[in-house]
């Protein structure tokens, strides 16, 4: 076979995919295997949200888009980055893309000559490390520890940036810890970004509406004006409007980053698929209590998952103040051997053999860069989560 290039050799499918795969394998073979791998509302999209697809399609507007997103579309990300995060943006200040994943890819894409480094806070979602290298760049991965509440402190993201720092990725609510921050917290960041003014700055705000902190959300590039000409934020309408399968994501940024952004997708994908521009403005401009409905529900079960798990012999579970994942420590579990005769050495094989044994799919915390911890989704329905927990307890007490 001819060769496949060099550049994908480190880039790995992501954990969470090589798990649900598994996870088809053994449903397909008669398994009632229950996935909380998944990092996706289980909810619908909004009614009108899918009528605005409709009528658009009916009215004729499936014509190649503009790269960067409909003008109207634009308005409308453009009037909520300014109601929701205080951040005013110019037309050309604002780029849609397929889904979040898109505008990060054309972020770095459009940035990262090859041996820049970018800062990568751990536990983190694997794309930053993993597009930041197809870029030719070097993650510089920092750890946030469970004892801080898996937040980065502000001295290990300064002692992180060296002179050959492209970018510093921030994710609070994170995924896979759950962790979000305070203002004085976002604070104490941007004042060691300030003083490294060579750094562009990411803030990948996807789970902004999933925050459990009583003091609200509050955005980076908000917090700190200063940021303005480096700061890059990410949002969507994924995890928001659960509208994965939509594929459309957003970003707000200084003109010349958007522009060469738009560069970059206008040599991929030509933009997005209109229907999903049509859906993503009635959803934007539309009502929004399905957003607070769907906060207090989360919350309703991050409190009944953390409880069940904290009742499983060996597992230590953080109580994250985000998103829709738990990070549980496995630590306890090392060193055991399950029923099915599997020593347990790392969180790797902890993951696997709850799947194989538990039937319950979770992420290795490897995936994400910290261990040993296992990712659980809590975007499911409740009776699941009940259920699946039930099964992890018991597989902890089955150890030996
Ligand atoms: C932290 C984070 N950012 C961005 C995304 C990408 O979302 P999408 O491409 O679906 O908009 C995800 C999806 O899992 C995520 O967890």
């Amino acid at each position: 076979m001819p060769a496949l290039a060099r550049r994908l050799q480190d880039v790995q499918p992501s954990g969470s995919t090589r798990m649900s795969v598994r996870a088809r394998a053994l449903r397909a073979e008669g398994h009632r295997v229950l996935s909380l791998t998944v990092g996706e509302p289980d909810f619908a999209t909004p009614p009108h949200a899918v009528e605005a697809a409709h009528a658009a399609a009916l009215a004729g507007r499936t014509k190649y888009p503009p790269n960067d997103g409909w003008p109207e579309l634009k308005e409308a990300v453009r009037r909520k980055f300014l109601r929701e995060n205080g951040l005013d943006f110019a037309a050309d200040e604002v780029i849609v893309g397929n889904g979040g994943k898109q505008v990060i890819l054309d972020a770095l894409l459009a940035t990262v000559d090859p041996g820049d480094e970018i800062v990568v806070p751990v536990p983190a979602w694997s794309a930053y490390a993993d597009i930041g290298k197809l870029a030719g760049g070097v993650p510089v991965l920092v750890p946030c520890p469970q004892n801080n509440g898996f937040k980065l402190r502000p001295e290990d993201l300064e002692a992180a940036i060296t002179p050959r720092t492209k970018w510093a990725v921030l994710n609070f609510p994170n995924n896979p810890s759950g962790a979000a921050l305070t203002r004085e917290e976002v604070a104490g960041l941007t004042a060691v970004l300030m003083r490294h003014p060579h750094v562009w700055v990411m803030s990948d705000e996807m789970y902004e509406h999933i925050s459990y902190v009583d003091t609200g959300f509050h955005s980076v590039a908000a917090v700190e004006p200063g940021l303005r000409e480096r700061a890059l934020t990410v949002s969507g309408a994924s995890k928001t409007y659960a509208m994965t399968g939509w594929r459309v994501g957003f970003g707000g940024g200084p003109r010349a980053l958007i522009k060469a952004m738009t560069n970059m997708q206008s040599q991929t994908t030509n933009g997005i698929a209109t229907v999903a521009q049509a859906a993503t403005i009635a959803a934007l401009d539309g009502p929004q209590d399905g957003v607070a409905e769907r906060r207090r529900i989360y919350r309703e079960r991050r409190d009944l998952v953390v409880s069940m798990l904290n009742e499983a012999p060996g597992l230590q579970c953080h109580r994250p103040e985000g998103a829709f994942y738990v990070y549980p420590s496995v630590a306890g579990l090392l060193g055991r051997t399950t029923p099915g005769g599997r020593r347990l050495e790392s969180d790797e094989d902890v993951a696997a053999a709850l799947l194989e044994e538990a039937h319950v799919a979770t992420v290795s915390g490897a995936a994400y860069g910290m261990s040993p911890y296992i990712r659980l989704s809590y975007a499911t329905d409740t009776e699941t989560l009940r259920e699946a927990c039930g099964r992890i307890a018991a597989f902890c007490r089955g150890l030996a």
